[in-house]
């Protein structure tokens, strides 16, 4: 059982202590990270990843309730408590989508046949362009890759910390990842730019030149602010798949969607 994960901190690009003492995660806490591009985003998501013991550019520890994860922890895959989704993530083997939900979940002794249809459909809550069972995962675009990965990381994959790097810029419905993960009871990380996902977490860490500068948590205001966001993001988005339809954008319609 995962509780809390722990960060102590490690040296930014200059070789300077980073100025936090530790920072700690809970189980069903979400958390963004956002920085300028360069500032170490990936690279501290990387640490989380690895469990990095202070091996890796950054020289930061990472702990699993409190203690330092033994080998078995750290490298065997099946035991890895982590899953990551990053734009670059793709699905190499040659399979179905429905045949690569069940090797994961018979991996996983999941005994629940009806666990591969609610992952397909979770999926498409977080797409538009349909994933099928029969899709062979290989040719499926980035965006429907990363909603299976992800609808995979919630339902079928154990892992309590889930590690999103900068998912928003293809093809994925954030509000419905948001509304669906932060249920989760898991630690869930996302890398991004987008204001949305930013303001729709319990707190969020600044970095710059590769420290963690800050850590700041949600304020009324901000609270609200992200509700009005959700609605001007829905107002976009739905103006998105009408344009993807090939769709006139009249102020009619604009404003139809907009209910
Ligand atoms: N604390 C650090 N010490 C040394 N190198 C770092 C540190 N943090 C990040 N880097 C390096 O700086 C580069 C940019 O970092 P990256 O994490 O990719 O930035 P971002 O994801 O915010 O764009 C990478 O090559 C990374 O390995
Ligand atoms: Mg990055």
């Amino acid at each position: 059982m995962i509780r809390e994960i722990t960060i102590l901190p490690g040296f930014d690009k200059d070789g300077s202590r980073e100025g936090f003492n530790e920072l700690n995660l809970k189980a069903g806490e979400t958390v963004s990270i956002v920085g300028p591009t360069g500032s170490g985003k990936t690279a501290l998501i990387s640490d989380i990843e690895l469990l990095a013991q202070g091996d890796t550019a950054t020289k930061r520890k990472v702990l699993i309730n409190g203690t330092v994860p033994d080998e078995q922890t750290r490298y065997n895959p099946a035991l890895k408590p982590i899953a990551m989704i990053t734009q670059n993530t793709k699905c190499f083997a040659d399979l179905t989508v429905v045949e690569f939900l069940e090797i994961h979940a018979r991996a996983r002794k999941i005994e629940n046949d009806s666990i591969i249809e609610e992952t397909i459909v979770l999926a498409n809550n977080f797409t538009g362009e349909k994933i099928y069972a029969g899709n062979r995962v290989t040719t499926l675009s980035g965006g429907q890759t990363r909603s299976l990965l992800i609808a995979d990381a919630i339902l079928i994959g154990a892992a309590p910390i889930i590690l999103l790097d900068e998912i928003e810029n293809a093809g994925i419905f954030k509000q419905e990842v948001i509304e669906l993960i932060v249920d989760s009871g898991k630690v869930i990380v996302f890398v991004t730019h987008d204001p949305v996902i930013a303001l729709h977490t319990d707190r969020r860490i600044i970095m710059e030149n590769g420290a963690i500068k800050g850590i700041l948590g949600r304020d009324e205001s901000e609270i609200h602010v992200a509700q009005n966001l959700i609605i001007l993001d829905q107002r976009i988005g739905a103006i998105r798949e009408e344009l993807r339809a090939g769709k006139v954008i009249s102020n009619e319609l604009a404003l139809l969607n907009l209910a």
